[in-house]
């Protein structure tokens, strides 16, 4: 289950609240069975790419229905972990608030991840923190960054419409 944790107040989203909260944003929450992973694969971020394809094949029902659901077009596997060269670089970049002009699906199926999303004027930025088998979908135009958690690895699904769209366009705050 995602824990939300609201940035201006440090309000934590109670976890039967967490459904709710994400849907008055249309922001998608699911949920995948990661104990269908083989062992091998659980927990595991230090992937190569015939691990990657393993995953897909393991969720290849659940990433055709959402793709069906809600018109995404292909999708891959990223593994960041201390093995990824440059990984504070990319960190550093993904930090960056930004939006898409399409959603931005993520399904977490280890490691952990954060997407800090902006809400509200009252609300304001609220983080998003997802554990293996939480699934997301950030709608286009939503100011938002990626982030890792301690633990400081994942890997997830990511579903595309069309991979052009997911470019980052840097986000100004109106003053
Ligand atoms: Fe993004």
């Amino acid at each position: 289950m995602a824990i939300i944790k609201i940035r201006n107040t440090n309000e934590v989203v109670s976890e039967e609240n967490v459904g709710s909260f994400l849907a008055q944003y249309d922001v998608l929450y699911e949920h995948w069975d990661v104990a269908k992973l083989p062992e091998h694969l659980q927990g595991n971020c230090k992937i190569n790419d015939d691990e990657k394809q393993e995953v897909l094949n393991v969720f290849d029902e659940e990433i055709r229905s959402l793709a069906e659901r809600r018109g995404y077009q292909n999708w891959d596997v990223v593994a960041l972990s201390d093995a990824t060269p440059n990984l504070e670089e990319l960190l550093k970049k993904f930090e960056q608030v930004h939006t898409h002009t399409e959603d931005e699906v993520r399904a977490i199926v280890a490691g952990h991840g954060t997407f800090v999303i902006k809400g509200t004027e009252e609300v304001g930025y609220f983080d998003v923190e997802l554990e293996p088998g939480d699934v997301i979908s950030v709608p286009e135009g939503y100011p938002h960054f990626f982030t890792l958690l301690d633990d400081r690895q994942v890997v997830a699904v990511r579903l595309f419409i069309d991979s052009t769209g997911w470019v980052a366009h840097p986000y100004q705050e109106a003053n």
